[in-house]
């Protein structure tokens, strides 16, 4: 993707007037109309080809069929070899601009993860007639797994729809909702028609009540220095450069951060450390390099470095790692599958490596995890890869170049993933263990000699886990409370796990991120089937505002035992409770991630009971729950 770039490559990642940016659309969208006419009113079409067109229009003076444009020089480079990604320059007097096109077939992942993988920006297009598709979703889900940070929604194809500024709105308010959790810097829409020209290049008289910029004009002023990191040196070893006894250096690119001459550095994986001496280029040495320069660096020790070494400043090293955790964009049709083996490409070294657990595949459409053990062609996961040998990675999310890694399948040597490295401490999967601590092996289970039966008649009841769930303020931990009450009353051993409770203690290490959730439900969901197994009946008061992750609890505590209840209160009525004076706050935007506000609630679609909290007393919630809880932990002694 980025390799062998050239000294003016580097003048221009200096300059702020450069924009790199990738489109992304289905293959109807309009996407080679809307790329050739920007080139075309911004007057970068040559004219040759301009005369080729209009020969190609089927009526004289009728409007240029500008995909013919894109499409036309897309076939001739096809000729013979196969190239995804073109890249096509054009400028205005504001700025130049490299677009990266990526053609929409099937294999339309591969090419997007490829031209976005080093854009400042992604227009991604919609057409206004046909509305928001999964494709459109999937787009900006890529763009944001590679932290691409602005996006510009086009809304193509306005003169189709009669300019209609409804269903403009309509569909910037469904997509911006949706888009808010992929954490964009900048989200734009803009209404266009890409035939038509309307807010391509210029404004529209044609939707008087859309006052933004042209899509042009928003390209040529969004601002966009500062996305470059000059901070971490890495310097991945390329080749050892000795023409003779006189000579020796490595070559290679500087990915990120800044190296001077006399600069310490640290080799790895050997540890050792030296002194930069020279920076050699085909011209004279250079005072400092930076990225995407590829230069040659002399060393002052003789210290042992071959290809594939990485080359840092001592305090600001990469992890040494043997197994990576990553979003996945898988792109071959053969499926990812768990316990298969691949060659990953990272930097300028290739390393064989077995993928681990699959922990989730994200459904694009809701961003919803689903349980899955393989990714098929243009899906999505997170995986973890163990290493035949280290790796000397960042977190992509601080560093595009270390973070980043290609998954080839041994039978094809074809490209057949793209992976984006997480920051397991930050972002700890499903069943992950915390910082420091090592998921223990050789541990087997050994059996009880008593069995559930026997504990169940000592006790006199059948064990259950009332699951809540509700929105904050919707009553969960008042009625978990009055319930043990009456079990108690009632002659039932009974305990209840209530979440605030808990986060000072079994789940204080996690926050509100949809990970961080899901961990505390797992975990509160492994202590309610212990305390099952121990013939208690259990009242767990947790938000667990996703669907998915209560599927997950009822396979933990096992289904027949899994007793969910839903505390059917609205936003409305919580709100104006606010017992905890929560909302207000989220409001404020003093509380991230707030369910309800800034984060989504999924209601049940089945749940075994629903309470109508939000407009019942707390009594009669509590007794309709108390008698179907009854009939199913009563059992005969
Ligand atoms: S859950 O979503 O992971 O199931 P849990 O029920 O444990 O949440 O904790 C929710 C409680 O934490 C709320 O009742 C509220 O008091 C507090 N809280 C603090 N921040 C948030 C937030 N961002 N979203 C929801 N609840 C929050």
């Amino acid at each position: 993707m980025a390799t062998g770039r050239t000294g003016a490559d580097a003048v221009q990642a200096r300059e702020p007037d450069l924009l790199r940016f990738t489109t992304a659309g289905s293959v109807d969208d309009g996407k080679s109309t809307l790329i050739g006419r920007l080139l075309h009113d911004a007057g970068a079409i040559y004219e040759d080809q301009l005369a080729a067109l209009r020969g190609k229009a089927p009526v004289a003076g009728a409007a240029l069929d500008l995909a013919l444009v894109t499409d036309g020089l897309r076939a001739e480079r096809e000729q013979g070899i196969t190239i995804d990604v073109a890249y096509r320059y054009f400028a205005t007097p504001r700025r130049r601009f490299i677009i990266a096109d990526t053609p929409g077939h099937v294999q339309y992942t591969r090419n997007m993860a490829t031209g976005a993988s080093t854009a400042d920006l992604a227009v991604i297009l919609i057409d206004a007639q046909l509305g928001i598709q999964t494709q459109s979703k999937r787009h900006a889900f890529i763009v944001s797994l590679l932290g691409v940070p602005r996006v510009v929604v086009a809304v193509n194809k306005m003169d189709l729809v009669g300019y209609d500024a409804a269903v403009f709105e309509r569909i910037r308010d469904e997509y911006g909702a949706w888009a808010a959790r992929l954490g964009f810097a900048d989200l734009v829409f803009i209404p266009i028609s890409a035939l038509a020209g309307d807010n391509v290049v210029t404004g529209s008289g044609r939707m008087p009540w859309y006052d933004g910029p042209s899509l042009l004009t928003h390209l040529e002023h969004v601002y966009v220095a500062g996305d470059a990191n000059l901070i971490d040196f890495r310097f991945p070893v390329q080749r050892v450069v000795r023409p003779d006894q006189s000579f020796r250096g490595y070559a290679g690119q500087v990915v990120s951060g800044v190296v001077r001459p006399g600069d310490e550095v640290v080799v790895l994986p050997s540890g050792l450390r030296t002194r930069v001496t020279r920076i050699v280029t085909r011209g004279p040495d250079l005072d400092y390099a930076f990225p995407p320069q590829s230069v040659t660096l002399c060393l002052a020790d003789d210290v042992d470095v071959s290809r594939g070494d990485m080359i840092a400043h001592p305090r600001n090293v990469p992890v040494v790692e043997r197994s990576v955790e990553a979003m996945v964009v898988w792109m071959a049709d053969a499926p990812l599958a768990e316990g298969r083996t691949y060659m990953i490409k990272h930097t300028t070294r290739t390393v064989k490596a077995a993928c681990g657990k699959i922990a989730y595949r994200v459904n694009p459409d809701t961003l919803h995890r689903e349980q899955a053990t393989e990714l098929g062609l243009n899906e999505i996961g997170r995986v973890r890869m163990t290493l035949y040998q280290p790796l000397f990675v960042d977190e992509y999310r601080k560093n595009r170049a270390t973070g980043s890694f290609v998954l080839i399948d041994p039978a094809t040597n074809a490209t057949a993933g793209a992976g984006m490295t997480i920051d397991r401490r930050a972002s700890p999967a499903p069943g992950d263990v915390a910082d420091g601590l090592q998921v223990a092996t050789n541990v087997f289970r050994q059996a009880s000699r008593v069995d559930a039966a026997e504990r169940a008649r000592v006790l006199g009841q059948a064990p259950l886990t009332v699951w809540l769930t509700g929105l904050s303020g919707s009553g969960k931990s008042t009625v978990a409370h009055a319930l043990e009450r009456r079990l108690i009353d009632a002659g039932r051993a009974c305990f209840v796990l209530d979440g605030d409770n808990l986060r000072h203690g079994l789940t204080r290490d996690l926050g509100f991120t949809p990970q961080a959730r899901r961990e505390n439900v797992r975990r509160v969901a492994e202590a309610a089937k212990l305390m099952n197994d121990a013939g208690l009946v259990v009242v767990t008061a947790l938000i667990s505002p996703y669907e998915e992750d209560r599927a997950m609890a009822r396979e933990i505590i096992g289904p027949e035992r899994f007793f969910e209840t839903y505390l059917a209160a609205g936003v409305d009525a919580c709100e104006r409770r606010d017992p905890k004076g929560l909302y207000a706050k989220a409001r404020r935007g003093e509380i991230p991630d707030f369910t309800g506000i800034s984060a989504p609630y999924e209601v049940p679609a089945a749940p075994a009971i629903e309470l109508a909290t939000g407009t019942e007393s707390v009594e009669q919630s509590v007794e309709a729950l108390f008698a179907a809880v009854l009939r199913r932990v009563a059992q005969p002694r």
